[in-house]
C-alpha cells in the first residue's frame, strides 16, 4: 500500500500518477527539521538489505554508501562519487520490516545509508518541501512492483529499439556510417540501428545537419533504412545563441529559454558555445521544444537520445571559460585541468543563477535541478507522440523518478574497464526497481580502449539488457564488433541477442504492461540468493550469470532451484541442473544462463536485423509447459495485454 506525507508545498513532479492517500505523520522514520532542511532516520537490523536509488554509485545493497542526489555530468564512475546523472530518490528497506521510502523532491538529497557503519539510514532533504512516498508490501519485490505501478505506464519502444546498435562520438560523414553498416553486413554481424553524436550538426547545433556532410539527409536516412539499419540522432539540451537561426529566434520570441539573475536569457557554454536551456518546467516551452523534432521526423527519423541534460556546463556569463574553444575545453576536460571541486562550485554558482517560470512563479534552477533532464525527455516523448503515429525509440542521460514513463536511459560515460561492465550489473535491477525498464550501458565502455575479451564478455551481459548499444568515445580505439579480428565470437553472441528477441520484445512488454520489472536481483524471487549482485533474473524465465572477471574462463555460480543449463555457441544446448553451486566452464565464443524450473523459453531463428524478425517458427527450450508471447506489429501503439498468445510445448 502507498501512501504519502506531504511536506510544506512541494513542487509538482508528476513523479507519481496514482492516487495516493495521505497519512499524517512519517511512520517509519524518525523526523527532524533546521531552518533549511528535513532529516530522515531509520535504525537498520544487522541484516537488513537496503536497495533502490536506481543510478548510483555501490552495489545493489546500498548499506556502506554515502550516495547525493544531484544529477551530475561526471565520467568518473568511481564509489568515491557520489552523484551520478540521475536521482532515483527511492530506497526499499528488507529485513526485521519491509517497506520502501520514495522522497520525491527535485532539491539536492543526501543518503548515507549504514555509512561507517552506523546502523542507520540518514536522509537528508536539503529542501521544507517534499512529498514522502511510503510503501508497505510483504516483500522487497513488492514494493518495488507497487512504486512502478504508481509511476504510470512506462515507455514503451518499438521492436526495432530491442535489436542492437553501434555508436561512437566522432562518426562524421555519411561514409562514416555507411563503413560502419558495410563492415556489420560483411561479417555477418546483426545490427539495428546507428547512433549519430554531436558530429552530424551543424557547430553543434541541435535542430541542423552539417550539409557539407549530409547534402541530402532524407535520402540517406531512406537508404540506411533500405539496408535495414536505422539511424538515431543525439539531441542536447542547450540551444545555440545564434541570432537568425530560426530555431533560436522562435525560443527568444516565445520565452521559452531559462533566465538569468537580470532577467534575461542565461548563457552556458556547452558543445556549441554559448547556449540557452529551454525551460522544460514551463508546459509552453515543452511543448515548443518537442515540435522541434519535426525537422528530424520529416527526414524519417524514429529514435533520438537526449544528452547533456543535467543539464552539463563548461562554463557559463557567471563562470570563467574558454569561451568558444571546443578544442581547448575538450583538451582541458582530457588532462583533468580544470580540478573537480572548482568545478563544483562553479557549477553550483551557475545553477543558483537561473530561473525556471513554475506556474507563474521564478524558481531557482538549483531548487529543482534534479527534475530537468526528466523533464527534457517529457518533453520530447509528448512530442514525438504528436509527430509520429507509431512507438520511438528514445533514451536520455539524465532522469528523475517518473520519467520511464517517457523514454528509456542510458548510464553515461563510462570506462573500457571490468569494474564498469560489473557496474552495469548492478545498474539494471536498481534502475528497473524505480521504474526504468528501457536501460543499458555504453557496451564495451565509452573512455579508454576496449579489448576484445572485454568486449566480448560485455557483449554477452548486453544481450540481456533492453537497450543494447555499443558506444566509445571521441580519443578511443575503434569499438565496433568487427574490428577485433575473427569476428565469428561477435557473431554468436549478437546473434544471440536476435534469437533470443521473442523472448526479450515479450518480457519487457509484459513486464511494462504490468507495471512489473523487467531484471530483477536473484534474490527477489530466491530468497537463499541473498548477497548475489553478478547473477540476475531476467523476465519470467530465466538467471544469467554474465563472467565480469578478466582472463576467466569459468565462474561460481549458484543455482537456487532445478534449471535448465542452456549454453549458447551458435547452437542451443540444454542440460539439466539441480539446484547447488557449481564452477560453470564459459568459453568466451559462449553465453550461459538458465532456465527455470517449470519456465519456457521461446527463441527465434537467426536474423540479421528485426525487420526479419518472425515469431512463426519458435523453439521452446526448458522444462515448462506453455509461455504467453506478446506479439504485435512491433510499431504501432495498440500495445495491451490482448496481444499475448499462449504457446505450448
Ligand atoms: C556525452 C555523452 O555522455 C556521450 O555519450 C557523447 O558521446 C558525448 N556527450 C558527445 O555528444
Amino acid at each position: 500500500m502507498v501512501s504519502k506525507v506531504v511536506y510544506g508545498k512541494p513542487v509538482k513532479t508528476d513523479a507519481i500518477t496514482a492516487e495516493v492517500r495521505e497519512a499524517k505523520k512519517a511512520g517509519k522514520f524518525v523526523v527532524s527539521e533546521d531552518e533549511k532542511s528535513i532529516s530522515f532516520r531509520y535504525t537498520l537490523g544487522a541484516g537488513d538489505v537496503v536497495y533502490g536509488l536506481g543510478e548510483t554509485m555501490g552495489k545493489v545493497n546500498k548499506r556502506g554508501g554515502r550516495y547525493i542526489s544531484f544529477n551530475t555530468d561526471t565520467a568518473d564512475h568511481t564509489d568515491s562519487n557520489p552523484s551520478l546523472y540521475a536521482s532515483h530518490n527511492f530506497l526499499v528497506v528488507d529485513g526485521a520490516e519491509t517497506f520502501g521510502a520514495f522522497f520525491d523532491t527535485p532539491a539536492r538529497v543526501i543518503f548515507e545509508i549504514d555509512f561507517h557503519g552506523s546502523g542507520e539510514i540518514r536522509v537528508v532533504c536539503e529542501t521544507k518541501h517534499l512529498n514522502l512516498y511510503q510503501i508497505e508490501n510483504e516483500s522487497a519485490y513488492g514494493v518495488c512492483r507497487e512504486l512502478i505501478s504508481a509511476i504510470g505506464r512506462c515507455y514503451l519502444p518499438p521492436l526495432w529499439a530491442f535489436g542492437y546498435g553501434q555508436s561512437r562520438f566522432g562518426y562524421v560523414t555519411e561514409r562514416d556510417f555507411r563503413d560502419v553498416a558495410d563492415g556489420y553486413a560483411r561479417n555477418g554481424i546483426p545490427l539495428d540501428y546507428i547512433c549519430m553524436d554531436i558530429d552530424y550538426m551543424d557547430r553543434y547545433r541541435d535542430f541542423s545537419f552539417n550539409g557539407k556532410n549530409f547534402p541530402s539527409i532524407g535520402d540517406f536516412v531512406a537508404e540506411m533504412r533500405g539496408r535495414g539499419v536505422r539511424l538515431v540522432p543525439i539531441v542536447d539540451a542547450g540551444i545555440k545563441v545564434e541570432p537568425g537561426d530560426p530555431v533560436y529566434e522562435e525560443g527568444v520570441k516565445g520565452g521559452f529559454f531559462c533566465r538569468n539573475k537580470e532577467g534575461g536569457f542565461f548563457k552556458a557554454g556547452v558543445w556549441p558555445g554559448l547556449t540557452h536551456f529551454p525551460d522544460f518546467m514551463d508546459p509552453g516551452a515543452r511543448e515548443w521544444f518537442g515540435r522541434q523534432y519535426k525537422f528530424y521526423t520529416d527526414a524519417g527519423f524514429e529514435g533520438f537520445w537526449n544528452d547533456m541534460n543535467e543539464p552539463a556546463i563548461f562554463y557559463s556569463e557567471y563562470t570563467k571559460g574558454p569561451k568558444n574553444s571546443f578544442y581547448q575545453l575538450a583538451l582541458d576536460i582530457f588532462l583533468g585541468k580544470r580540478r573537480r571541486n572548482k568545478k563544483e562550485r562553479e557549477l553550483i554558482r551557475d545553477y543558483k543563477s537561473f530561473f525556471h517560470n513554475m506556474d507563474g512563479k521564478m524558481v531557482r534552477h538549483y531548487d529543482v535541478h534534479n527534475l530537468f533532464g526528466g523533464m527534457m525527455t517529457r518533453a520530447t516523448s509528448e512530442g514525438l507522440e504528436r509527430l509520429l503515429d507509431h512507438r520511438f525509440m528514445l533514451f536520455s542521460r539524465s532522469s528523475y523518478i517518473g520519467a520511464s514513463r517517457y523514454g528509456g536511459v542510458w548510464t553515461g560515460d563510462n570506462s573500457s574497464c571490468w569494474e564498469h561492465l560489473m557496474l552495469n550489473v548492478r545498474h539494471m535491477p536498481s534502475l528497473n526497481m524505480c521504474g526504468f525498464l528501457y536501460s543499458g550501458a555504453d557496451t564495451g565502455g565509452f573512455g579508454g580502449n576496449c579489448s576484445r575479451e572485454l568486449l566480448l564478455r560485455w557483449l554477452a551481459f548486453s544481450a540481456f539488457t533492453p537497450l543494447m548499444r555499443n558506444h566509445t568515445g571521441k580519443f578511443t580505439q575503434n569499438q565496433e564488433a568487427y574490428r577485433f579480428g575473427d569476428p565469428d565470437a561477435f557473431r554468436k553472441i549478437i546473434g544471440l541477442r536476435y534469437r533470443l528477441l521473442p523472448y526479450i520484445y515479450s518480457e519487457y512488454m509484459k513486464a511494462a504492461l504490468r507495471s512489473d520489472m523487467y531484471i530483477k536481483p536473484v534474490e527477489f524471487v530466491y530468497p537463499e540468493a541473498k548477497g548475489i549482485e553478478d547473477q540476475l533474473l531476467v523476465g519470467e524465465s530465466l538467471m544469467i550469470a554474465p563472467v565480469v572477471t578478466e582472463g576467466a574462463t569459468r565462474r561460481r555460480v549458484f543455482v537456487p532451484e532445478d534449471m535448465t543449463r542452456v549454453r549458447y555457441n551458435g547452437e542451443f544446448r540444454c542440460e539439466p541442473v539441480l539446484k547447488g553451486a557449481y564452477d560453470v566452464d564459459v568459453a568466451l565464443d559462449e553465453v550461459v544462463f538458465f532456465i527455470r524450473h517449470g519456465k519456457l523459453l521461446p527463441v527465434g531463428r537467426a536474423i540479421m536485423n528485426t525487420s526479419e524478425y518472425d515469431v512463426s517458427d519458435l523453439t521452446l527450450l526448458g522444462d515448462g509447459e506453455s509461455y504467453e508471447l506478446y506479439t504485435d506489429d512491433g510499431l504501432t501503439r495498440d500495445c495491451t495485454l490482448e496481444n499475448i498468445r499462449t504457446l505450448r510445448k
